[in-house]
């Protein structure tokens, strides 16, 4: 009985490693769409369109239902996902959660670099919660929480992201967890920090 259940919990694995294999298959070929933009391996050349590499397949695709949906709001971005099947997103996730993030060279002088990097790390008084307290010491995220993958990702992108919190503009964070955050930053903050994690290693 013990070796049955052995027998049969293998092959059930087998099945799911097989059914991930053939999401990231599927979802490379229906990526070619989104590589003039995002780039082939989701590392866009571009500071406007962010890199979607290595970012959680669960965040990806709750990212495309929303502009799908019209919760999140872009004109370049929205009719790309309007587009989208489940199906299609369930795939073009799986392709480019697997894809490896790069990293950039921060644009601005040494010692803004380093005013973002406190507070990344320690927040700013009462107002400002340290990013790394959701986001990970390293910006790699927390998945299961839904905290998304940061390190690497374009300065602009970045910056213009806390901007739309800020504004409200953006509204996709449960618990207006980045509202209430990006609303006491000021703009010297938001490019402070924003030039560290482009970097962050
Ligand atoms: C014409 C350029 C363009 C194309 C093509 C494009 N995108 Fe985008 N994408 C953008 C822009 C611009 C944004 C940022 C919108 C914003 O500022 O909120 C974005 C944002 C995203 C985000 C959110 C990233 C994040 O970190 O929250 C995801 C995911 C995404 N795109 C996936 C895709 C996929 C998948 C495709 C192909 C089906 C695609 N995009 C095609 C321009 C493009
Ligand atoms: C309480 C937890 C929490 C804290 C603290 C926090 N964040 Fe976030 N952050 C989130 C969540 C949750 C999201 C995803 C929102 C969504 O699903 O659209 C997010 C999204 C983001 C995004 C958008 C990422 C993308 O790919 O589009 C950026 C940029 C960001 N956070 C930067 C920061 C910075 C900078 C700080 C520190 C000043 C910070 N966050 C502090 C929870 C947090």
């Amino acid at each position: 009985m013990k070796r049955l259940l052995a027998v049969f919990v293998l092959i059930a694995n087998g099945d799911i490693a097989h059914a991930e294999t053939a999401f990231y298959k599927a979802g490379q070929a229906k990526s070619a769409v989104c590589a003039g933009c995002h780039g082939p391996d989701g590392n866009s050349m571009m500071p406007m369109f962010p890199k979607i590499a290595e970012l959680d397949a669960g965040y990806i695709s709750r990212q495309l239902q929303a502009f799908r949906e019209g919760q999140r709001q872009d004109p370049v971005m929205a009719p790309m996902a309007a587009a989208l099947s489940d199906e299609d997103i369930r795939d073009i996730a799986a392709f480019f959660s697997a894809q490896k993030r790069t990293l950039d060279i921060p644009a601005a002088p040494p010692e803004v670099v380093a005013r973002g990097e406190v507070l990344f790390r320690g927040g700013e008084g009462v107002s400002v919660p340290a990013c790394a307290g959701c986001h990970g010491a390293r910006g790699d995220g927390m998945p299961q929480a839904g905290y998304p993958y940061l390190r690497g990702q374009h300065a602009d992108y970045v910056a213009k992201q806390l901007r739309d919190f800020k504004s409200g503009a953006r509204n996709t964070d449960a618990a207006k967890m980045m509202r209430t955050t990006a609303a006491q930053m000021t703009e010297e903050e938001i490019n402070a920090v924003a030039q560290y994690i482009c970097g962050l290693e």
